[in-house]
Order: structure tokens, then sequence, then C-alpha cells
């Protein structure tokens, strides 16, 4: 059936087993949509990674850009994310090496943040004013999920009042959208005062997912996974998942790609090469 689907003949599209693929697919179109949950990403995966030559923003990357920050403030986020951005997509670390210095980089951040007295009430102008753009395709996906009551779980290491307004705007913060990101914590006056619960960095989606254990047993009848995602961090996403039964890899490779490719279609099981599209669509049509 793959061989049937256009989009999935692209060049941009690689898959190293597709038999292997093919069995997965037909197992989960056997099971129907009601044993489905789609888990995904958000920076990167649902968002465009460049437009027109040029990067787009991430979650983070909104606030940093925005009025809301002082000029010294956001010259310090430049230069820690020309830092840490590079050791977390270097393929010649090991993500051992790597996890104590994102943890460094989330922390540095957040701590900046809280310092610029970011209020609440700004959030939906900032993001209206941010050039975050989703993936072409992004309102198929979440209708086909919404429509057919499929789980969408957006897990994110970004800030999650800021990729929330995002989808919000869009118009399809739908039902069944649920969010594990970074929330902020307001004052009672609005102001942000912290960071609520465990930060969730690219390496941790792990132990994220383990502490979330209610919201998979909520959904426990669901032992098929589409999972989504744009760093190798993210295929630890579906960890929280009780009787897994099969699971659909899809990898975004949209930097640094010659280094990484092998690794992505060693983890994956298709690999999106410098693909902007949200084609993966035509595998969900597959499902109904
Ligand atoms: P994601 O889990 O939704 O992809 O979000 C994590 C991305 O956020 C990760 O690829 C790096 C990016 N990021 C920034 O752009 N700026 C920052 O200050 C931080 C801490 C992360
Ligand atoms: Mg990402």
């Amino acid at each position: 059936c793959l061989q049937q689907i256009a989009e999935m003949s692209k060049a941009t599209v690689h898959m190293k087993d597709p038999e292997h693929l093919e069995q997965i697919l037909e197992s989960i179109k056997d099971s129907g949509p009601n044993t489905l949950q789609v888990i995904s990403d958000f920076d990167m995966t649902l968002t465009r990674f460049a437009y027109n030559g040029k990067r787009c923003p991430t979650s983070h990357n909104v606030l940093d850009n925005s009025k809301l920050i002082s000029k010294t403030c956001q010259a310090e986020m430049k230069n820690l994310l020309n830092t840490y951005y590079p050791i977390e997509i270097d393929s010649t670390r090991s993500i051992e090496e790597k996890l104590p210095l994102m943890v460094e980089w989330w922390t540095k951040v957040h701590n900046l943040l809280i310092e610029q007295k970011i209020r609440k009430d700004q959030l939906t102008a900032v993001v209206k004013e941010s050039n975050v753009i989703l993936r072409e395709g992004y309102q198929l996906f979440f209708h086909h999920l919404h429509e057919l009551d499929i789980p969408l779980l957006i897990f994110s290491a970004g800030v999650g009042d800021v990729l929330e307004e995002v989808i919000r705007q869009a118009g399809v913060l739908h039902p069944n959208v649920k969010v594990f990101s970074n929330y902020m914590d307001f004052d009672e006056s609005g102001v942000l005062q912290d960071f609520k619960g465990e930060l969730i960095h690219v390496y941790n989606k792990r132990e994220g997912a383990l502490l979330n254990t209610q919201h998979f047993q909520e959904i426990q009848s669901r032992h098929n996974v589409m999972l989504l995602g744009d760093s190798l961090g993210d295929l630890t996403m579906a960890d929280g998942v009780q009787d897994l039964q099969n699971i659909l890899k899809i990898g975004y490779l949209n930097d640094k790609v010659e280094e990484r490719k092998q690794s992505y279609l060693d983890s994956y099981d298709i690999v999106l090469e410098r693909d902007e599209s949200m084609d993966v669509n035509s595998l969900l049509r597959e499902i109904r």
C-alpha cells in the first residue's frame, strides 16, 4: 500500500526498511483508528524549520525575538543558542555527554526569561507578531485526528504557553489535543515568576513520559502509536505508552543532514529530509 501513496515516493522521503514499515502500517490500518494515538514533538516538527531560505522561530525564539525582552537579554539568549544548539545536534557527541549541557541551556534561558517580568496578557500579541509557521497541511492533520477522535499528544521541550497560543490562533486547538511542555507559572498579578513542574529538555522526554502515567492510562486501549519528531531525543516520547503494539516513527531531518542521515535512518521508520510539508497526512488517510 505504500507504493500507492504518491507523497511517500517524493525525493525527500527515505526509509531504511520499507517492508517492515509496510507491516506496521498494515497492522495499524487493520486495528483501526480507535486503537491509535499520535504523539508529536512541536518545534521544527509541527512548525516549519525554514521558509524562503530563512530559519523559522521555535517557541522559545518567539519570546527571544519579541519586545518583551530587553536588548541585553536578547543578546544573551542569542549567545546561548549559538553555544548550545550546535551541541544539541552534534552527531559526534553521545546523548549522555549532551544531557548536563542541555539542562544548563534550558535553566539559563528560563532564568533569563523570569528576570524579564513577562506578563501573561502579552503572549497573545507576541505570538501574533511572530514568524512562527505551522507546516503546510497542518489543518488536515489536526482536523483528521479530531474528526476520528484520535488523541494527539504534543510533547515539547519548548514553552507550553507559547505553543498552545500558536495552535489556538491557527484554530486547531481541538479537545483531542493534549500538551506536555514547560508551562509558565505566573504570580497573582499575571507576571512570570517560574516554570511549572519538572523541566523538559530535548533529551529527557522519556522521564517526562514516565511522570505522566495518568494521561497514558486514560487512553490505555490505544496500543498503536504514530510518533513524529525532529530530534533523536523525540524517540522516547512514547515510553509511557502501556502495552505498545505498533509504533510508526516519522522523523524530520532538518539540519546537519549529511552528518545525521544514517542515525535518523537507523532510528526512524520514515525520514523526511529538508521536507517542510505535513505529507504524513497521506498515511493518516489510510487509517480510517
Ligand atoms: P521541541 O521539543 O518542541 O522541539 O522544543 C525544543 C527545541 O527548542 C530544541 O530543538 C531547541 C529549541 N530551543 C530554542 O530554540 N531556544 C532556547 O532557548 C531553548 C532552550 C531551546
Ligand atoms: Mg523539535
